[in-house]
């Protein structure tokens, strides 16, 4: 009867699994403040996807660590970089996987901010470039959709063009459209090796307390072209999902980030809460919200228990 009753159904189909691709050869390397999750070099990455494939996950999305970082974020879009080859091996060894490429550069600056610095803060003109060739190349490599979360102004439309202008008219973009300056990104710059060597990113990332401008980032980036707009980090926003579930006939995503994940796996590691009884509830809640796809560190896990 409750089954018959029931408002809301999680699905594995909905859920994007966040990898970290990493140098060299059988590395996976847990990261510690994200139990279960790890950096993996390519062969490894390869593997995972397989199982993620059989799960019934709906797709994957892609972080890159480079073996060397600089302050033009060439890693980035280099065609031989380590997530374009890291699309090219997931491809051919699991066609059928949904794969996703996070456009940023914040893993590929030496200061591990988002973009190129001038006079101390990001400028966000340059940076677009950057990304634009970033997303470009993603598409070269075989990406299915880029998702760009590094907040720059203007930078849906640069990819946009970049990709049309080269025969990647058909790759949407899903973007990261209202991403706040969180404090929950900290076990994600861990793993991804991202901490700004100083200040923080409160400059392109967005306050806290700003719901409606929210709303206005998020329709300014589905002028300028987005297919999948995005709410980020989802349980604390619940109200910007359902505003935006509301008011934009799009699909709408929320990321589960590295922060909410670690919270709930400590506080299960120290016996005091239900791990998979608040993953599913977390999870339930993100879609009673509004959100149809849901990136969460906890993709294989809850596609087990659902599947
Ligand atoms: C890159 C990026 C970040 C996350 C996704 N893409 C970190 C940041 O903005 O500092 C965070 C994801 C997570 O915490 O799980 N800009």
């Amino acid at each position: 009867m409750r089954a018959l009753v029931r408002e809301t159904h999680v699905e594995p189909s909905q859920f994007i699994l966040p990898l970290f691709v990493c140098p060299g050869e059988g590395v996976r390397r847990e990261i510690g403040s994200m139990p279960d999750n790890y950096q993996l070099s390519i062969d490894e990455l390869v593997k995972e996807c397989v199982e993620v494939n059989a799960l019934g996950i709906g797709g994957v999305i892609l972080f890159g660590l480079p073996e060397t970082k600089d302050e033009m974020a060439s890693g980035a879009y280099d065609d031989n970089g380590i997530v374009q080859r890291a699309i090219r091996a997931v491809r051919r060894e699991t066609p059928e996987l949904l794969v996703v490429t996070d456009v940023c550069n914040c893993e590929y600056t030496s200061h591990g901010h988002c973009g190129y610095i001038i006079d101390g803060d990001v400028d966000n003109d340059t940076t677009l470039q950057w990304l634009a060739k970033s997303a470009l190349s993603h598409a070269r490599a075989g990406a299915h959709m880029v998702a760009p979360s590094d907040m720059m102004d203007g930078r849906v439309w640069a990819i946009r063009q970049a990709l049309d202008a080269n025969g990647y008219e058909k790759i949407p973009v899903m973007s990261y459209a209202a991403k706040f300056a969180s404090v929950f990104y900290g076990p994600f710059r861990e793993a991804a090796e991202s901490t700004p060597q100083f200040g923080d990113r409160r400059s392109y990332q967005m306050d806290p307390a700003n719901g409606r401008e929210a709303m206005r980032e998020i329709e300014q980036d589905l002028q300028e072209g987005a297919d999948i707009i995005m709410v980020k980090p989802a349980l604390a926003y619940l109200d910007l999902i359902r505003q935006a579930r509301d008011r934009f006939d799009v699909p709408i995503a929320a990321y589960q980030v590295s922060g909410e994940y670690a919270m709930i796996v400590a506080a299960a590691r120290n016996g005091w809460i239900d791990q998979e009884r608040a993953m599913l509830e977390t999870l339930t809640s993100i879609t009673r919200a509004g959100a149809s796809i849901i990136l969460t560190y906890f993709a294989k896990a809850a596609a087990r228990v659902l599947g």
